[in-house]
């Protein structure tokens, strides 16, 4: 396949929110790796004395992970990477990817992961311990509630299943009925 640019993949945030120029989009998804809420976010959605929860990717080679990927173009890839690596510091780095698309084909392409042990590495924890978290975490980028929710509602969008994102969501939105942030 001529591809015309790098392809991103986003998993997260980078789904509702690329905030980055692209030449096209694509459902796309990535085979042994799972989407989990195990990465602190002391930059966007918590601070550094009280981290928020974010997604990173697990490695799982029974599993797989659907997400949008971004066809960004050569002549705009330094600035954008530039920038998303910016975005994306606080424990995340680019690896290389296997992209298989969801209307057919695959590609090479990007994605920022933040592995196990890194500086903001929070790793498992209960669902309700994970949501008590979520709940009460604040950033500058905005409340933890809604980086969960605008993920599960673009999920959703995109006819993509995640058991564990829409159970996570559940339950914030059944233990915090009446109390939402706003
Ligand atoms: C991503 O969206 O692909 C990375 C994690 C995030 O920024 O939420």
């Amino acid at each position: 396949m001529v591809t015309h640019g790098i392809w991103v993949f986003g998993y997260g945030s980078i789904i509702w929110r690329p905030d980055i120029e692209f030449r096209e989009r694509r459902i796309a998804r990535v085979r042994g790796w799972k989407r989990r809420f195990w990465q602190g976010s002391h930059d966007h959605r918590g601070v550094p004395h009280a981290p928020g929860r974010v997604v990173t990717l697990v490695p799982d080679e029974s599993d797989s992970c659907d997400g949008m990927a971004y066809l960004v173009d050569h002549s705009v890839a330094e600035a954008t990477f530039a920038g998303l690596d910016h975005r994306e510091k606080n424990g995340y780095k680019r690896h290389d990817v296997r992209l298989e698309f969801r209307d057919g084909d695959a590609c090479d392409g990007v994605v920022y992961i933040a592995p196990a042990g890194n500086h903001a590495w929070l790793g498992p924890a209960s669902d309700i311990e994970v949501v008590a978290q979520i709940r009460r975490s604040v950033g500058p980028s905005g409340a933890n509630i809604d980086y969960l929710t605008e993920l599960a509602t673009a999920l959703r969008a995109l006819e993509i299943d995640d058991p564990h994102v829409f159970t996570l969501e559940r339950l914030a939105l059944e233990t915090g009925q009446g109390q939402r942030s706003g």
